[in-house]
C-alpha cells in the first residue's frame, strides 16, 4: 500500500469536515474540484491571526510587526510551494478570477494592433474571457487552440501552426477541472518561448494534484487558488519579478511601486494569508520522516505521494465507471494514460439530468457538481450545454472506498 493510503486516517483526523455523516453515513466529499475542505492547522491559523497579530501593514507596534512578519513567511511559503526562487514574485488576492482580469488589463497596455494572444477551449472561462475582454480593448486578435474532443485533450500541432512572431502571449491551464487533462506545460513554454510569447498557466485545478514548478517549466506567469489546495478562499498570482516590476498595474498612487505591494492593491485579506501559509506547511508535512533539508524538497516529495494516491483511486474509478451502462465518461479514459490526467471525472448519463444526479448522489451523502463548472468553453465543445455534466473529483483525503461508494451508487441509479 502506498503511503498517503496507509497514512489515511491519521490524514482525515486533520480534517473536521470529514468528520461529517448524513443519514447515519460519512459523507463522501467529491466536491474538492469546486473548493476542498481544509485541515485543522488551517482553521487555527486564521483565527490566530486573527485572536493573536490582527493589525494593517508597516505599523510601529508589536501586533502589526507579527503581522508582516508572517505575511512575509507567507510569500516564502508560496514560493516553495510554486518553485519559484522570489517570494517578491509571489502576489496575494481575492481570487484567480479577480487577479487574472486585473493582470489581464494591465498587460494588454503593452499590447499593439496586430499581436495575438493563445487560448484553449479546454479551460475554465477565468482563463478565457479574461483575455477576450483584454485584447477586445486593446485591438489584438485572440485565437483559440483546438481541442480533441474524444479525450478531452489540446491539440498541440494546432498551437505549433498558430504561434507566430505576432503572439504576445499563450494562456493556457495546467489541468482541466471538467476532465482532469494534464496540459503538456514544458513543452508549451518551449513552442511559446520560441517565438518570443510568454506563457500565463492556471494552475487552479492542477495545484493539488501534483508538484508545480514555475523554473522547471520556466513559464511567466502563474495563478492558483488557495481554497483548492486546503487553505482559505485567497487566490495567488505569481510572475517573473523582471515582468512584474516593468509591467504597470492599475494601482493607488499611494500604495508601494515595489514588489510585491505594487500589485496588491488595497487592504489585503490577512487572516486568509495567514491559512495559506498554514495549508502550504500542511502539505510539506504530508512527506514521511526523516524531515527533507528544505520545504521545497518536502512538497516536491508530498505532491509524489499525493500523485501515487491519487493515480490508484483514477484507476479504480475508470474500471468502475467503464462498466457502467449508458455512463458517458469524458476526458482520457485509458489507464494506460493516468499520468495525462488528474483523478476528476465527469460523466452523464442518458437516463437522468446531471442535477437529478447530482441531486441522488447528495440524498446518499454523495456530495458532486453538476452543470458546466465555469469550464464553458469546453462543455459549449462539447455540446453539452445547458445541462452539462456531474463532476466527482478526489483529492488526497479520498479513499478506495469512496470510490467504490460512487461507483456503486451510480450503478444503482442507472
Ligand atoms: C481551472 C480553474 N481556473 C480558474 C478558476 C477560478 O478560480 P477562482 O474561483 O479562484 O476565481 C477555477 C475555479 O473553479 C478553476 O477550476
Amino acid at each position: 500500500m502506498h503511503w498517503i493510503a496507509a497514512q489515511m486516517e491519521r490524514t482525515r483526523a486533520h480534517f473536521p469536515a470529514l468528520q461529517r455523516s448524513a443519514h447515519g453515513r460519512a459523507v463522501a466529499f467529491l466536491d474538492g474540484p469546486a473548493g476542498s475542505q481544509v485541515p485543522q492547522c488551517v482553521i487555527d491559523a486564521v483565527a490566530g491571526y486573527l485572536r493573536d497579530c490582527n493589525a494593517n501593514h508597516g505599523g510601529e507596534f508589536d501586533t502589526s510587526r507579527r503581522s508582516d512578519a508572517l505575511l512575509e513567511e507567507a510569500h516564502r511559503a508560496v514560493a516553495d510551494l510554486l518553485g519559484a526562487t522570489d517570494p517578491a514574485g509571489i502576489i496575494f488576492g481575492a481570487n484567480m478570477t479577480t487577479l487574472t482580469l486585473a493582470f489581464s488589463r494591465a498587460i494588454a497596455r503593452t499590447w499593439r494592433a496586430g499581436d495575438e494572444v493563445l487560448i484553449s477551449q479546454l479551460d475554465h472561462d477565468g482563463n478565457f474571457a479574461p483575455w477576450q475582454l483584454a485584447a477586445r480593448d486593446a485591438g489584438v486578435v485572440v485565437r483559440p487552440i483546438a481541442i480533441r474532443a474524444g479525450d478531452c485533450t489540446l491539440d498541440m500541432d494546432d498551437l505549433r501552426r498558430q504561434l507566430s512572431p505576432r503572439t504576445r502571449l499563450v494562456a493556457m491551464g495546467a489541468a482541466s477541472n471538467f476532465s482532469g487533462t494534464i496540459n503538456p506545460v514544458a513543452e508549451i513554454v518551449r513552442c511559446a518561448h520560441a517565438v518570443g510569447a510568454e506563457v500565463f498557466i492556471d494552475a487552479v485545478h492542477y495545484a493539488p494534484h501534483r508538484l508545480m514548478d514555475v523554473a522547471g517549466w520556466g513559464c511567466d506567469y502563474l495563478v492558483c487558488s488557495a481554497y483548492k489546495f486546503f487553505g482559505p478562499h485567497v487566490g495567488v498570482l505569481w510572475g517573473r519579478p523582471d515582468r512584474m516590476e516593468a509591467l504597470q498595474p492599475y494601482k493607488l498612487s499611494v500604495a508601494p511601486d515595489s514588489l510585491p505591494g505594487r500589485w496588491m492593491t488595497g487592504t489585503q485579506n490577512h487572516e486568509g494569508i495567514a491559512g495559506v501559509l498554514a495549508a502550504v506547511n500542511y502539505l510539506a508535512s504530508l512527506t514521511p520522516t526523516p524531515t527533507p533539508a528544505s520545504r521545497r524538497e518536502a512538497i516536491v516529495k508530498a505532491m509524489e505521494l499525493i500523485a501515487e494516491h491519487e493515480h490508484e483511486l483514477a484507476r479504480q474509478c475508470l474500471r468502475g465507471l467503464r462498466d457502467i451502462p449508458g455512463l458517458q465518461v469524458f476526458g482520457i479514459t485509458d489507464e494506460a494514460r493516468l499520468a495525462e490526467r488528474v483523478p476528476t471525472f465527469s460523466f452523464r448519463s442518458a437516463k437522468i439530468s446531471p442535477q437529478e444526479m447530482a441531486r441522488r448522489l447528495g440524498e446518499a451523502g454523495i456530495f458532486v457538481w453538476h452543470g458546466n463548472f465555469y469550464a464553458l468553453p469546453l462543455t459549449q465543445a462539447l455540446g453539452i450545454e445547458p445541462a452539462g455534466a456531474v463532476r466527482a473529483g478526489f483529492l488526497h483525503y479520498n479513499t478506495a472506498a469512496e470510490v467504490e461508494r460512487l461507483v456503486e451508487a451510480l450503478r444503482a441509479l442507472a
